[in-house]
C-alpha cells in the first residue's frame, strides 16, 4: 500500500514549517522575494491540497551529517526554531547527497544536503523542491548558477557569508534568481543549516544538472 502524506504527521508538520518560513515575515520592500515567497507557498499548499506520495527513500548519511545534533540544537534557540525542531523528527529518514557527479574531497566531508520534497521524494510533488543544505564550520561552497530555477535559503543556524556580502544569521531569507552565480562560506565555530526551495520548470527541477562554474586557470569545474 503506497503511503501518503495524511499518513505520516511528522513529514506532514515539516511542511506546515516550510509554509510558515514563507507565508509569514517581511520580504524586505523586495517585489521578487515577495513574489518568490508568494511563488513557494502557493505551491506548496497546492501539493499538501493533493495529499502527496510518501516515497519510502533510503536512509544515507555523508560525513557533514555528524554536525546535525549541533545545528538542530542551535536552530531549536533561534529565530526559526519551528522547523528545526520539525526536522529532528525525521532527521532519521534523512537521504544526504552531494548533488554534483563529483565534489572536491575536502568539500565532501563539509557540506551535503537532503531534499523533502520533490520528484524523488520523500514527499513526492512536481513544479518545487524543499529541502536543508548542512555546512561544516569554515566551509567554503564553490561558485554556481542554477538555470531556470528560482533558489531561496532560509537560515536555521549559524552564520554564513553569499558572495561576501553580508552575514546571514536564522532567519534570513536569501533569493537566488535564475542564471546568478554565488559562492557560501559559513562561520568559523559552529555547523551552518539552511532550508531552501527551489522553484522552476517541472523538467529543470527533475533534471537540474548541477556543477560548480569553472574559474579561469582552474579545472575544478565538477571536480
Ligand atoms: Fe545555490
Amino acid at each position: 500500500m503506497t503511503a501518503t502524506l495524511s499518513d505520516c504527521p511528522n513529514w506532514k508538520y515539516l511542511l506546515q514549517e516550510f509554509d510558515t518560513l514563507y507565508r509569514y515575515g517581511s520580504a524586505g520592500g523586495s517585489k521578487a522575494i515577495r513574489s518568490h515567497r508568494k511563488r513557494v507557498r502557493d505551491a506548496l499548499s497546492a501539493i499538501i491540497d493533493t495529499n502527496p506520495e510518501i516515497v519510502v527513500v533510503e536512509p544515507t548519511r555523508k560525513p557533514v551529517v555528524e554536525h546535525l545534533p549541533r545545528a538542530l540544537d542551535l536552530g531549536a534557540r533561534a529565530a526559526v526554531s519551528g522547523v528545526a525542531r520539525a526536522l529532528g523528527h525525521v532527521a532519521a529518514h534523512l537521504a544526504w547527497d552531494y548533488g554534483y557527479p563529483s565534489v572536491p574531497k575536502s568539500l565532501s566531508k563539509k557540506y551535503a544536503y537532503a531534499e523533502i520534497l520533490g520528484p524523488k521524494g520523500p514527499v513526492r510533488a512536481q513544479g518545487l523542491i524543499l529541502g536543508f543544505v548542512l555546512f561544516a564550520p569554515g566551509t567554503t561552497y564553490p561558485q554556481h548558477a542554477h538555470q531556470d530555477i528560482e533558489e531561496s535559503y532560509v537560515s536555521v543556524a549559524g552564520a554564513w557569508s553569499e558572495n561576501d556580502n553580508a552575514v546571514y544569521a536564522p532567519g534570513s531569507l536569501i533569493l537566488n534568481r535564475s542564471g546568478v552565480e554565488h559562492r557560501i562560506t559559513t562561520g568559523d565555530l559552529d555547523p551552518c543549516l539552511l532550508a531552501y526551495a527551489w522553484a522552476g520548470p517541472r523538467e529543470r527541477l527533475a533534471a537540474p544538472g548541477m556543477k560548480f562554474s569553472a574559474r579561469r586557470g582552474s579545472a575544478r569545474d565538477g571536480t
